[in-house]
């Protein structure tokens, strides 16, 4: 839970940013995307963040559900009002992952890898996900993206669920000595996420580089798995444009995109 008094001293130090220039946190919400969304429909600006100590219908991608225990997780979503060509906005998710695992190891001993596209993983079980919905603003048609982002902190195994636990970890079972608040988790999120928020497009180079210095799935065999079909095939790398870049046992040789499908590991989650 954040009190008030770590509110403010964070909107006091986050003073100047981008992200989180606006910030909202509710208690209890259906979704803290829905209530960004109704801000951006608002006019809200690009940077403007919503967080919850809890939501009543947090979604993953897929229409999968996203638990949202009370006060086990940081749970927000932040508004980006990009300018950029909309081929470069696939840059988006991948960018918030990087900006995640730093966070998360300025604040921990920690240090998170990523699935393709955009799991932050640690000891092979998830720690964080990212939903990110574009949208257009009614107003004047531009493109405005929301990332929602929710990051496992106190949760227990038990508190998972026996389902859940086997896939899913938190930060108080991978780094108990150094636990950060979660308003230290937020802080330091939102310092993370800023360049994204401020300059996007800008900066692809250097956060490409350390998108494939933690991205696990390069050199490893996978499953590609489109609708109901699941191929087996072997990671190569990552392209430029963050497509993951694949051979099938055929010998062909194919681009990716996640908006497409999604890669198993042959060996359970990732
Ligand atoms: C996934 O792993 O499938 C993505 C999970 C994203 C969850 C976050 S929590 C904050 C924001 N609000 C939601 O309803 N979902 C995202």
């Amino acid at each position: 839970m954040i009190t008030a008094e770590e509110l403010d001293r964070i909107r006091i130090r986050l003073a100047g940013q981008v992200a989180g220039r606006e910030l909202y946190v509710y208690d209890s919400v259906t979704s803290t995307s829905d209530v960004l969304r109704d801000k951006m429909m608002e006019g809200a600006p690009g940077g403007t963040v919503v967080a919850a100590f809890t939501q009543t219908a947090g979604r993953g991608r897929k229409g999968r559900r996203f638990q949202s225990l009370k006060g086990k997780g940081l749970y927000f979503s932040l508004l980006l009002r990009p300018r950029c060509r909309p081929e470069e906005l696939s840059a988006i998710t991948p960018r918030t992952a990087v900006a995640v695992c730093e966070a998360v190891e300025w604040c921990t001993d920690i240090r998170p890898a990523i699935k393709w596209p955009n799991d932050i993983v640690c000891d092979g079980r998830k720690l964080c996900g990212i939903l990110t919905e574009a949208m257009p603003d009614p107003s004047d048609g531009s493109v405005c993206i929301i990332v929602g982002i929710g990051i496992n902190l106190y949760q227990t195994d038990e508190d998972f669920g026996p389902e859940l636990s086997r896939v899913a970890v938190s930060l108080a079972s991978l780094s108990p000595r150094i636990l950060p608040r979660e308003s230290t988790m937020l802080e330091t999120v939102l310092r993370c996420l800023d360049p994204l928020a401020a300059e996007f497009p800008a900066g692809h180079a250097r956060a490409l580089e350390l998108y494939r210095s933690r991205c696990l799935n390069p050199g490893r065999d996978i499953r590609i798995i489109s609708g109901t079909e699941s191929r087996p095939a072997r990671c190569l790398g990552v392209n430029d444009d963050f497509s993951l870049q694949v051979q099938y046992n055929d010998g062909s040789i194919c681009s990716v995109s996640s908006g497409e499908v999604s890669v198993r590991g042959i060996y359970g989650y990732t």
